[in-house]
């Protein structure tokens, strides 16, 4: 989604201002621009481009942009088409305010009809431009109080037009009358103020900032900063002065690097089986004094013992891999669990139950409807006063430092390094172990399973990094094969159940935001009640059957799908039933609780060979952002 860099500094702001959108442009965008004050002259000047940010160099290429201060953008178009009209930065009228935003301003409507009753002409169809616009009419009312032209005037021209918008946002203003200085401000977006040697650069996300320094400072919800080159100042929405120590970024937060591989994604997913590597070494610990294995989450599981129910929020493949947790939870460590999307559990929540965990899961810990969601949970708890609603919350992130990281405090890091594609790979396998860890524990706490059920569990998950890195080697050549047959496929059906019922969700999500080829999953048995209707031998089927209580069951499924002519492809094990598939993509044995962590890797090269072979943009498809960070 919309990304933000913003500078000031002694240094000249241009090439700074371009590194760090560079290193936003995996968060998708679909426009891009970028503005500059010249001191001196106290004079403001815009570059805007549509597309990509090649776009946008080459019309910088002739241009002299001076200056060490200013605002970048690159926009995911919500209000308005991706032209270059609607390409931040918007100005005031006059152009001497600048301002860049990532969210959405739901009362702009209302505010453009008094600003346009007022005599403002708007240049574009964004929520954005009410903004400068808004920040203009205070700063006139404010010269009235013949206040100086500096950053603390802007500053508190900012606070005041932000306490009359409504939505969220991340923003960053410029003003040519205050040249040095630089207002940013948040509500629900992040914003990351970077602490560089000679420079403050803040910034949507971290990679933006971590060429510069590894010294950051959150800003936390409600805030509002100003930034000169001599200092920062945050303030609450109390107007409470902040202070508070910076904070360095992890090692892997400022890594982005793309190996030898030819696009994030491959990378990513050869990344898996050192995803699992950290995992065992961060979560599994054996207790030296019994020998058994222990799952070490960072938080004190003593509230594990009372709770009766799960309910868990997600958004995408965040949701598939809960989907997984569910199916674990209970029928491994037998407690009630559903799954809910972020989106539809903000305004059908279910009737508040006591004693229950509420797990948020997101990759990037932004994603603005789950972030709501939770948000929303906290607060309808805690205005109980029964103790048995209090809110009892466990997030599963790759990014302890984002907003959900701020909003809960027991959080499952799952330590995958940066993932760069907006296809969710190593964090959707991350965020799978991580509730293998919760299944583990709460069958510990509540004795659903044996000891020896438990520890043969935790054996296979010893022994996943070789498996998946045989995995990878044995997979990627023959499914780049086979994604020249499927080159101009239109539909793919996806089957699964029980527990790989959401991998075949996962597996159609996959293909289908990174090659736009029409992918959809299903619980196996349910292909008879209408989605059967659709094969044909154009409609190839493929159809997770790992051994266990449904393997029968599956097969039968696909004997179903071939005898519409389907071309079959199996994700199995080579075993009594599979003869039946055109093609099998060979899975090594394990027991059916590991198998969706070892389906889903044939699943992933898949989608990624074909996307590649089609040509496409596999890290950054169309329409898509890696953070989702508006409703
Ligand atoms: C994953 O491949 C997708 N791009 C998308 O569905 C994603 O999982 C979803 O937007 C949720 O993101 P989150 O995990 O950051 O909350």
């Amino acid at each position: 989604m919309c990304g933000i860099v913003a500078v000031t500094g002694y240094k000249k702001a241009l090439p700074l201002l371009m590194n760090g959108l560079e290193k936003l442009e995996y968060r998708g965008y679909d426009s891009a621009g970028i503005a500059i004050v010249n001191s001196e002259t106290k004079n403001i000047t815009c570059n805007k481009a549509e597309g990509k940010l090649k776009n946008l160099i080459k019309n910088l290429n002739d241009k002299n942009m001076p200056g060490t201060v200013g605002i970048g953008h690159t926009r995911w178009a919500t209000h308005g088409k991706p032209e270059i009209k609607n390409a931040h930065p918007h100005t005031n009228s006059s152009g001497t305010i600048a301002v860049v935003q990532n969210g959405i301003i739901e009362n702009f409507q209302d505010l453009k009809n008094k600003l346009q009753k007022e005599g403002v002409i708007f240049n574009s169809d964004t929520d954005t431009e009410v903004i400068p616009h808004l920040i203009q009419r205070e700063l006139n009312t404010l010269s009235k109080l013949n206040l100086d032209k500096n950053g603390s005037t802007l500053l508190v021209a900012v606070r005041n037009v932000i306490s009359d918008l409504e939505g969220s946002y991340a923003l960053a203003v410029l003003w040519a009358d205050a040249p040095t200085s630089l207002v940013v401000a948040r509500r629900q977006a992040p914003l990351i103020i970077g602490l560089g040697e000679g420079e403050f650069i803040c910034a949507s996300d971290t990679p933006a900032i971590a060429n510069f320094t590894n010294i950051i400072l959150p800003m936390e919800d409600e805030e509002i900063a100003l930034l000169t080159p001599l200092g920062i100042e945050i303030y609450d929405s109390n107007n409470e002065r902040q202070y508070r120590s910076p904070v360095s970024l992890k090692v892997s937060e400022q890594i982005m690097d793309k190996m030898n591989f030819k696009h994030y994604m491959l990378k990513e997913i050869y990344d898996q089986p050192e995803t699992a590597k950290n995992w065992l070494k961060n979560y599994l610990i054996k207790d030296l004094e019994n020998g058994q294995y222990q799952i070490n989450y960072p938080f004190d599981t003593k509230f594990f013992e009372s709770i009766e129910r799960i309910e868990i929020i997600a958004c995408g493949t965040s949701k598939h891999a809960a989907m997984v947790g569910k199916f674990l939870l209970e029928q491994f460590s037998g407690i009630p669990t559903n799954v809910f999307y972020a989106s539809e559990f903000r305004y059908s929540p279910p009737p508040l139950l006591p004693n229950t965990l509420t797990i948020g899961v997101t990759q990037s810990g932004e994603t603005a409807d789950t972030i709501a969601a939770i948000d929303m949970e906290i607060k309808r708890r805690s205005s109980k006063e029964d103790k048995k609603f209090t809110p009892n919350l466990i997030a599963i992130t790759n990014r302890k430092e984002s907003s959900i990281g701020r909003q809960v405090l027991n959080i499952i890091d799952i330590c995958a390094g940066i993932e760069v594609g907006v296809a969710a790979t190593k964090t959707f396998f991350g965020q799978l172990l991580s509730f293998y860890g919760l299944a583990i524990k709460f069958a510990q706490i509540k004795g659903t399973q044996g000891s020896d059920e438990i520890d043969k569990l935790i054996t296979e998950l010893i022994k996943l990094p070789p498996l998946i890195e045989d995995l990878l080697e044995q997979h990627n050549e023959s499914s780049e094969k086979l994604a020249h047959d499927f080159f101009n496929i239109k539909d793919v059906i996806f089957l699964g159940r029980g527990i790989n019922y959401p991998i075949a969700l996962e597996g159609a999500l996959k293909l289908k935001e990174i090659s736009y080829i029409h992918a959809a999953g299903y619980p196996a048995g349910e292909m008879k009640h209408g989605p059967i209707a659709l094969l044909d031998k154009k409609v190839p089927v493929i159809s997770i059957a790992s051994p266990g209580q449904v393997f029968d069951k599956v097969i039968s499924n696909a004997q179903e799908a071939k005898a519409r002519d389907s071309f079959m492809i199996g994700i199995a094990p080579e075993c009594n039933g599979t003869e039946i598939f055109d093609y099998l993509m060979k899975i090594p044995s394990s027991t059916e609780w590991v198998s969706p962590l070892l389906n889903i890797v044939p699943l992933q090269l898949l989608s990624y060979h074909i996307a590649a072979h089609r040509g496409l943009d596999v890290d950054q498809p169309r329409n898509l952002a890696k953070s989702v960070t508006v409703e």
